[in-house]
């Protein structure tokens, strides 16, 4: 929620909550809800562009994949559930936003082990525009990062609603003058930011992220700017590195579906001149025309 928010409704808002359009202030699920009691539970963030959705098919699929991995149904079939979607961005007057989707195991009696008889997942749908001034200057200007060990379970490649260790990274890093955390693991390698991937430009001028295991979320945007990027014929590596690594980095940044930030500070430490490196506005560019292409349905 953004700063300031009072629980009251912003005017005119409405959720899309298990089949009904309810104004914001009021929406909600069972208090038995597995969601709520046992974070049994998955979601998807996806931009809206110009009304559109960006990389919709890649976040459906994401879903499709996360719900199965832990024996859960989708709530709707898909094109039902692409026309909800539309219909909340529509009815929330989101021109240039985030829309959240969370998709929960149901209301049952609270037992920890999945039910036999499952019951119907509860789905929960907002969007809201963005916070354009602060999103603005990040892009322009970069951010610092601290690091944080990664404290998260084992099976974070799934998106579940499960954020308590991403929350409090994220946390530790605001109140030190940052914007984000990046997780490290128990070897020294960077995992990925608590709600972002992380990036670096390593010393050979090569765009460098994280394989894709079960130590990381496969972003939806990591792979837009890796098929960018190759299509651009810029060198790209998918390995792991380590925090010495990034902070020895010529550039870096982060990437979600809330855009592409240069990273300036790590740990206190300043990269190359503190100023966000050129490979990193060329990726930015190369995934705003990528954007502007597919709101466009190009
Ligand atoms: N976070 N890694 C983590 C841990 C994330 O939570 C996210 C997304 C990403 C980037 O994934 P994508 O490019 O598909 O957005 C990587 C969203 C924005 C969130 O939780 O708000």
């Amino acid at each position: 929620m953004s700063k300031g928010w009072n629980g009251r409704a912003p005017a005119g808002r409405v959720a899309y909550v298990n089949g009904r359009y309810v104004p914001h202030g009021h929406a909600g699920v069972h208090i038995e809800d597995r969601g709520f009691q046992l974070g049994d539970a998955v979601y998807e963030v996806c931009a809206v562009v110009d009304g559109a959705l960006m990389d919709e098919e890649e976040h459906l699929d994401r879903l499709v994949r996360s719900v199965g991995e832990i024996e859960m149904a989708m709530p709707m079939p898909r094109n039902a559930l692409k026309l909800v979607l539309r219909e909340v961005v529509r009815r929330n007057g989101v021109q240039d936003g985030l829309l959240y989707l969370q998709v929960t195991r149901g209301a049952v009696r609270r037992d920890h082990p999945i039910p036999d008889k499952q019951p119907r997942p509860s789905l929960v749908i907002t969007a809201r525009s963005w916070d354009v001034g602060g999103a603005k200057k990040r892009h322009d200007d970069g951010i610092a990062v601290i690091s944080a060990p990664d404290e998260r379970w084992g099976r974070v490649d799934i998106k579940t609603v499960q954020l308590l260790p991403n929350l409090l990274a994220k946390t530790a890093a605001r109140r030190a003058g940052a914007y984000e955390a990046w997780l490290v693991d128990r070897d020294g390698m960077v995992t990925e930011g608590s709600s972002t991937t992380a990036w670096i430009v390593d010393a050979q001028g090569r765009l460098t992220t994280r394989n894709l295991t079960r130590a990381v979320l496969p972003g939806v945007t990591r792979r837009v700017i890796l098929e960018a990027a190759a299509a651009a014929q810029l060198p790209v590596r998918e390995v792991a590195f380590s925090l010495t690594d990034a902070q020895a980095a010529k550039e870096a940044f982060i990437s979600s579906a809330t855009g592409i930030v240069p990273v300036t500070k790590i740990d206190g430490q300043t990269l190359g001149d503190g100023r966000p490196g050129p490979l990193t506005r060329r990726v930015q560019e190369l995934y705003e025309a990528e954007s502007e292409r597919r709101a466009k349905g190009l």
